[in-house]
């Protein structure tokens, strides 16, 4: 399947000058999103992994059907104020923006194997943040995996040779 026949690009959204790539067109047909997450799954099924991690909004929505499709949990990494219990923080920016990240301080046992999952790849700040919350927890970070990835932006750079899968590349 050629997933980009199905993520539709929006220009100058949010910002003049942003090729927005909007992936509720592919998540709107049923057998896109499910070829998808079956993708990714063939693309990480090898390793050992125990808990997906996904940040807010979009990597829940790919993260969480992945991690079924794994048979492993799932912990959120939310934007600042949203999660209720004991909470570890870290700040990141944006291909546009700025914002706080974070994590339960219990999401994560040491030495568990995370894999972190996203909707997209793009400067790698969102996923340096994640790497980052992640650590602290000690957590054994086994991979990223994402439906896109921006190639022009570089994100990959920032993460120091974790093993980065994205199925659809700009
Ligand atoms: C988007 C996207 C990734 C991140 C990628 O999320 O879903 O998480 O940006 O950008 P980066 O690699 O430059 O960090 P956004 O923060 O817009 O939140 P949303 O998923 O709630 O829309």
């Amino acid at each position: 399947m050629n997933f980009k026949d199905y993520i539709r690009v929006v220009p100058d959204f949010p910002q003049p000058g942003i090729r927005f790539k909007d992936i509720t067109t592919l998540l709107k047909n049923g057998e896109a999103y499910r070829a998808a997450i079956d993708a990714l799954r063939d693309m990480v099924k090898e390793k050992e992994i125990d808990l997906i991690a996904g940040p807010e909004a979009r990597g829940f929505v790919i993260g969480a059907p992945l991690a079924l499709a794994l048979g492993v949990g799932f912990v959120p990494i939310r934007k600042s104020g949203k999660l209720p219990g004991d909470c570890i923080e870290a700040s990141y920016s944006l291909e546009y923006g700025k914002d706080k990240l974070a994590m339960h301080r219990d999401a994560i046992q040491p030495g568990q194997k995370v894999l972190i999952a996203d909707d997209l790849l793009a400067t790698g700040g969102t996923i340096a943040t994640s790497i980052n919350l992640i650590n602290q927890l000690g957590g054994e970070i086994v991979g990223a995996s994402f439906l896109i990835e921006l190639s022009y932006l570089n994100g990959r750079e920032k993460l120091n040779g974790l093993d980065v899968v994205s199925l659809v590349t700009y």
